[in-house]
């Protein structure tokens, strides 16, 4: 790590810093990784746990020692880091939410904060800090390796909106629960010759509602990434559907594309249609992980352990076409993650 001495008054930029590239290192002079700290920050997951579990069952078996943070980055500038053992995560594998707890830290978007995390390190002597979120804490995890702190990037996230992995942990089970919901929300729409107007989550990834709605049979799918004109994509759709004999209707919109409320009135009051809208919020961030989530957290956290006994620092680990393996994390950072077209169609025409 850098020696920058830890001064309020006298910070650096962190922004204009990079994180030093390990690739042309001589893995011989460098230090083996003994001591690693372990985190979930930003919205939680279900695989929070069987990913932290996997890191640290991984990195004891390997001769690490792991020490957990809590509350995410918050925790590491206040120094709210212990010991982990292997019997600390039994029974955390198929629990949802995270057991470190998570938080979105204000302070570690500033260089002081960031900074304060990096000497947090330092006096609890880690060697390295593996970090599962998103996006947002990835770029807290690029902070402290600019800062000359390895780091390893594990995605969880329930909207699988990263964009150098085809995969975030978290997707699949918010994606069934919300499922499971939907059909229920269908059932009595159907009774009730209705219109279910159901918000999913989304600020502004559609991965969720567009495969959701697919899986749903939705008649409409709003999503952020592509405008709609409501008269034309809703509307239309929904009055298409009633001439050739359907007598209800399920609407999915993603948080980033429309409110929910805003919506079922619109229908309601131009289709005389009776509608409900329903916003699934928070429930989908629930629940017990899905096998695809506890495999994939489980071994995305043994390919993290990998990377640091390999002295292959500063990567987040993805997934590329049902394999797991790892970027560089500012290249990572940098992918940007489009739906494509084709889908969208897709699920159109199913509609
Ligand atoms: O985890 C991502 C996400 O689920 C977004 O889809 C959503 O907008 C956001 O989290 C809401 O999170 P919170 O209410 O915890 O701030």
């Amino acid at each position: 790590m850098l020696n920058i001495p830890y001064d309020e008054t006298n910070v650096p930029d962190i922004s204009t810093l990079t994180a030093p590239s390990y690739d042309n290192i001589d893995a011989n002079t460098v230090a083996p990784v003994k001591r690693i700290g372990v985190l979930t920050s930003g919205g939680d997951a279900p695989g929070m746990n069987a990913t932290i579990r996997a890191v640290v069952r991984a990195g004891i078996n390997s001769g690490m020692e792991v020490y957990g943070v809590t509350r995410g980055f918050h925790g590491l500038w206040k120094g709210e880091i212990s010991q982990i053992g292997m019997r600390d995560v039994s029974e955390t594998l198929q629990r949802g939410g995270t057991f470190l707890m998570t938080a979105r830290s204000k302070t570690f978007t500033t260089d002081v904060g960031v900074l304060r995390g990096a000497k947090m390190m330092e006096v609890y002597g880690l060697d390295a800090l593996v970090v599962s979120g998103g996006d947002g804490s990835f770029k807290g995890a690029r902070a402290l390796a600019r800062l000359g702190v390895p780091v390893i990037g594990i995605p969880g996230t329930i909207d699988n909106d990263i964009g150098c992995t085809d995969y975030t942990i978290g997707y699949d089970t918010s994606m069934n629960t919300a499922m499971e919901a939907i059909d229920k929300l269908r059932d009595t729409a159907s009774s009730h010759e209705r219109c279910s107007v159901i918000e999913v989550m989304g600020r502004s990834a559609g991965y969720i509602a567009l495969n959701v709605g697919i899986a749903t049979g939705a008649e409409v799918i709003l999503i952020p990434e592509v405008p709609f004109d409501f008269d034309k994509d809703v509307l239309r759709v929904i009055l298409d559907g009633r001439n050739k004999g359907k007598r209800h209707y399920i609407v999915i919109v993603a948080e980033g594309a429309g409110d929910a409320t805003d919506i079922a009135t619109r229908i309601e009051k131009q289709t005389g249609i009776e509608s409900r809208p329903t916003i699934l919020g928070h429930l989908q961030r629930g629940g017990s992980p899905t096998l695809r989530d506890r495999t994939t957290a489980s071994l995305m956290g043994v390919h993290a352990i990998d990377c640091l006994l390999n002295k292959k620092y500063n990567r987040i680990i993805v997934e590329k076409e049902g394999k797991i393996t790892d970027i560089d994390l500012e290249e990572g950072l940098a992918m940007q993650k489009t739906i494509p077209s084709i889908e969208i169609e897709n699920a159109k025409r199913l509609s």
